[in-house]
């Protein structure tokens, strides 16, 4: 392959991408990538091109083909992108190149805020409106004449106005209305969720949805300059953003960015950088544009991963285990694409250590899928006086007493403290446990308002209680979404042992525990009196604080011995079996259940459901693998010996437990004998 072919070959690859994420982003509103990581696909095929001025001088290489639902509306003139900047060196280039360009010491620039929407054309013909478009490729955009028609505020009629007048701008949706919009979590950002409003065949859709707009360009008028039309925007009745700043340094410009970056949070919309234009229009001319993007403007984007926001409260959320959550409620910011509006604050500790109060203005942090942080506080805009924050001596949900564990602080209300109930029946029919469709927060909340659904037994008998109930009366319920509530928990009454573990929400019992459990335990049965043995054996668990010290023979052994089974799941394990509360409601539950036993895909193995313990140094192979192997033929491994022991095997300097399991009558199987029965062919 020659170099060219090389090199040809990446920027296939990567147009390839960027097609592939125009698609997910203009015709899907789903886009899988950041706005920053998009943008560098494309500065990443912009370098290549200029390496290659000959081939790509004159070709738009970037852009989305125009969604084909929409008839075609081609740009009088191209509609171009941005050149984007992400630091102050950036900024500094694009002054001095232009200095340069022109051969000019000062040059003035209009500086604006970057509106995160999408950019439209409107044209207006001797003061009429005829057509709007989309930007599409650039070239050629959709007709979504009708749809901008329905936005408030958008003039029909121009005053005073002759001739043909273009009018360009960007719709975008509130914050505010986002949040109400996007109640399903339908959209990532306000943006994507304002493209799939205007976006709509049929105009009466997107009449509903609350759309804004401003404008920032006007082609065929008299002006002079950016500043001339943006006054000349207003005075036609058009909305245009109040900020903007008209200065001849650097130092102006980058002052501009901080002071817009700062009060980002007091806006309703979302802003991803500021706009610097060269503010003559007869020098912007002179500059003219690449392919992409003219040599008069910039971008300078905001970080994609922090952002600085007001912290407007602190509330405490309680989870089904009881533990009080610190949660920031933030003015929301766009942060690499998601409009962030809560950051999680961990623990009391968290907010001491950083010194975090009501009303500061804090740096926030977003990367990848983690739920945003706070980094810091920014001390020096808080005002003197504001107080520390208080975290609550009693449940604020129910105001029952709390205990403080370790870092945590939780609620020893656990029956009823109606913000555990509610998240152990949240938990019991979210998608990994119980999977009942329709009853999510919302619902549950409903039902145990009204005293239909008190406790998770309830859900299978809901529908006896409903009977005597008119469901349809209330909002939001029809026949046919109570038939579907219903169908849907009917459909789940058989269920498999592991899922029914994890589903009951006990503490530190999550998927991976439920499984070692439902595998180790096989039928509900012998689960459920394997509990109750362990909860009433005399040797707790709980008074000791090492366990693997403990040397007492109990029940908790058994437990233990499972591998991956640990002390904080044993001691959760014998603290919900020994509550009264727990046994009837397990008793109620598995009433109305068929649980399935935990079935093994390794049913003809030898080893299936037989329990093993390890003991001395295996030669052929780590304990780990043989651990590994001995599960996948079906059996289960402890670490602790007792008479339930199927097979010890014994490897070199087996120790205590050999003597132990000849005196309980345990097969023991040295090292080959089980290499034998694994089938391992053994080579020394
Ligand atoms: S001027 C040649 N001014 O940002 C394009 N664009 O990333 C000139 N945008 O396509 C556009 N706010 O959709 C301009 N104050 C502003 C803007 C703005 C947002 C959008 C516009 C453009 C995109 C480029």
């Amino acid at each position: 392959m020659t170099d060219l072919e090389r090199i040809m070959e990446k920027l296939t690859k990567l147009r390839n991408q960027i097609s592939y994420h125009d698609v997910l982003y203009h015709q899907k509103n789903k886009p899988e990538i950041t706005d920053a990581e998009y943008d560098e696909l494309k500065r990443k095929v912009v370098e290549i091109e200029a390496q290659l001025p000959e081939i790509y001088a004159t070709q738009d290489s970037v852009g989305a083909a125009p969604d084909e639902r929409f008839s075609k509306a081609k740009h009088q003139e191209p509609m171009l992108s941005l050149e984007n900047a992400y630091d102050e060196q950036g900024v500094e280039r694009f002054l001095s190149k232009i200095k340069r360009f022109l051969i000019e010491n000062e040059i003035e620039i209009l500086c604006e805020p970057k509106i995160d929407g999408l950019s439209f054309s409107a044209i207006y013909e001797d003061g009429r409106f005829v057509r709007a478009a989309t930007r599409g490729d650039g070239f050629v955009g959709e007709d979504v004449t009708h749809n901008v028609a329905t936005i408030k505020g958008f003039p029909k009629f121009l005053q005073g106005v002759q001739g043909n007048l273009e009018v360009r701008g960007e719709i975008y949706l509130s914050n505010s209305d986002f949040f109400k919009l996007n109640e399903n979590n339908e959209f990532a950002n306000p943006r994507n969720a304002a493209a799939g409003s205007l976006k709509q065949l049929d105009a009466n859709v997107t009449a509903g949805r609350p759309l804004k707009y401003f404008t920032y360009s006007l082609i065929g008028g008299a002006e002079k300059s950016q500043s001339e039309v943006l006054n000349r925007l207003e005075a036609l009745g058009f909305y245009v953003n109040e900020h903007r700043s008209l200065t001849s340094s650097l130092y102006g410009m980058l002052k501009f960015y901080n002071e817009v970056n700062d009060c980002r949070h007091s806006l309703d919309y979302d802003i991803d950088g500021v706009v610097y234009k060269v503010n003559d229009l007869v020098l912007q001319n002179r500059l003219g544009s690449t392919h992409k993007a003219p040599r008069s403007a910039l971008a300078y984007k905001f970080s994609p991963v922090y952002a600085k926001t007001k912290l407007n409260k602190i509330f405490v959320q309680v989870g089904r285990t009881g533990v009080l959550t610190p949660v920031a409620d933030l003015a929301p910011v766009n942060i690499g694409g998601v409009l962030v509006g809560r950051a999680s604050l961990h623990n009391q500790d968290e907010i001491k250590r950083k010194d975090i109060r009501e009303g500061d203005i804090v740096i926030i942090k977003r990367a990848g899928d983690v739920i945003p942080q706070i980094v810091r506080v920014d001390k020096d805009s808080r005002h003197a006086d504001v107080p520390k924050f208080v975290f609550p001596e009693v449940c604020p949900e129910c105001g029952g007493e709390v205990k403080i564990e370790r870092a945590a602080v939780r609620c020893s209300e656990e029956f009823t403290c109606k913000a555990q109930i509610v998240g152990k029946l949240k938990h019991f029919a979210s998608k990994d446990a119980f999977d009942i469709v329709g009853l999510g927060e919302k619902q549950i909340k409903f039902f145990y308002g009204l005293g239909l659904v008190k406790q998770i037994p309830d859900i299978f008998t809901l529908e006896e209680r409903l009977n005597e109930f008119n469901l349809a009366e209330q909002p939001d319920w029809g026949e046919k979404s109570i038939a579907n509530l219903l169908n849907a928990i009917q459909s789940r009454r058989v269920i498999n042992l592991d899922r029914f573990i994890f589903s009951l929400g006990i503490r530190f019992i999550g998927q991976v525990a439920a499984k070692l459990l439902a595998d180790y335990y096989v039928s509900y049965n012998e689960w459920y009196n394997s509990m109750i043995r362990l909860s009433s054996d005399g040797t707790k668990l709980i008074d000791i604080g090492n366990v693997g010290e403990k040397t007492a023979k109990s029940f908790g052994d058994e437990l233990l011995g499972i591998d991956g089974i640990g002390k904080e799941v044993a001691k959760s394990l014998e603290s919900f079996f020994s509550k009264k509360h727990n046994i009837k409601m397990l008793n109620d539950l598995t009433a109305c259940l068929h649980i399935l036993p935990a079935n093994s895909n390794s049913s003809g193995s030898v080893l299936n459901n037989k329990i093993i313990v390890f003991t001395g140094k295996l030669r052929i192979m780590s304990r780990e693998e043989a651990k590994v192997r001995a599960k996948a033929l079906g059996a289960k491994i402890s670490s602790n010996l007792s008479a339930k022991t199927d097979y010890l095997i014994a490897g070199e300097d087996p120790g205590s437990k050999y003597k132990k399991a000849a005196e309980l009558g345990v097969e023991i199987l040295d090292e080959d004998q089980w290499h034998k029965m694994t089938n391992l062919e053994v080579s020394e």
